[in-house]
């Protein structure tokens, strides 16, 4: 699927599609105004100019013109005040027709989905009884309103994913309410919107409309790559992973969030280890993590100087990520 770059004026929803007439409307007028104005002030300027013999007109004050230039201004504003209010009705309403809700976390510098309800025959639970939660892509099912309740655990972030429209700041201590619906299948890009530090403009949410009778599986595949991180076996390497120095430079998909080195949600899946090591099993992935740069000359990768238990630890945890 195309991941579609954000822009307002590709609504992909009943959402954005309440907004882009509005958007367009007042771009519009604000383009006609600019050429209404500039126009007139470029005319007078070559029109009513000195030239040699000529001396510029001079005059103060002309009720007509500052009639109108009161007047009109103030009924556009009412115009562009109606309309918007028309729709933060509807856009406001999270309410009603909601058909799944999700809680959104965020937090600096990523976004985290909650899922604390089925949706039809798609159970959202993990093997903890929990809600399963993910970090970064949000999964709807299409032509379905999802009510969004948002909140903070810092500063004042905002969520906003432009194809399938409406804003809303994620406040920490309060929950605000918006909601989404896509009425095509495909990946669609979101971004934080209210800078909140370092990280702000990596801070990305990406929001997967899957068709209705496809949702039920990806949900059980969600559900079964979050049950992994709790399997018994592999939970200690897992939190390892999370808190070790690991976490700062991989992403594995729904635990870590690194862009420094190369994505490991997969790795167990992989040919070979860093292009050096192959294949990719206990015994390799011991070597490599143990000491990198004595298998791999000039890699980015340092020896962290973990005990024989850790990285037997990481290592199980990491065979299980296929
Ligand atoms: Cu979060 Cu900007």
């Amino acid at each position: 699927m195309p991941v579609l770059p954000p822009w307002v004026s590709d609504p992909a929803g009943p959402v954005a599609r309440e907004i882009v007439p509005l958007y367009w409307f007042m771009f519009g007028a604000a383009v006609l105004v600019l050429a209404i104005v500039d126009g007139g002030l470029i005319y007078a300027g070559i029109k009513y100019r000195e030239r040699p013999g000529v001396a510029a007109k001079q005059f103060h004050g002309h009720n007509l013109l500052e009639l109108a230039w009161t007047v009109i201004p103030t009924i556009m504003v009412i115009i562009f005040s109606v309309l918007s209010f028309q729709r933060l009705l509807v856009l406001n309403d999270i309410d009603t027709g909601a058909q799944m809700t999700v809680k959104v976390h965020a937090r600096q510098w990523t976004f985290q989905f909650e899922y604390p309800q089925a949706f039809g025959d798609a159970a959202l639970v993990t093997r903890d009884g929990k809600a399963l939660t993910a970090q970064q892509e949000l999964h709807i099912p299409v032509n379905t309103k999802v009510k969004l309740e948002i909140t903070s655990e810092d500063v004042i972030h905002s969520v906003w994913v432009p194809n399938l429209g409406g804003k809303k700041d994620a406040v920490p201590g309060r929950v605000t309410g918006l909601w989404l619906e896509a009425d095509r299948a495909g990946t669609y890009k979101g971004q934080c919107f209210e800078f909140c530090g370092d990280g702000h403009a990596d801070m990305l949410l990406i929001v997967v409309a899957h068709p209705k009778n496809e949702y039920a599986a990806w949900a059980q595949r969600a559900v079964a790559e979050a049950d992994l991180f709790l399997d018994p076996a592999t939970q200690r390497g897992s939190e390892l992973f999370k808190t070790l120095a690991c976490a700062g430079c991989h992403k594995i998909e729904g635990l870590t969030a690194g862009t420094v080195g190369p994505e490991l949600t997969h790795i167990a899946s992989k040919a070979n280890i860093a292009g050096v090591l192959s294949p990719v099993n206990e015994e390799n992935l011991t070597r490599w993590i143990q000491n990198p740069p004595a298998v791999k000359p000039g890699t980015a990768m340092p020896a962290l100087g973990l005990d024989a238990e850790t990285i037997d630890a990481i290592v199980k945890f990491l065979l299980t990520r296929k």
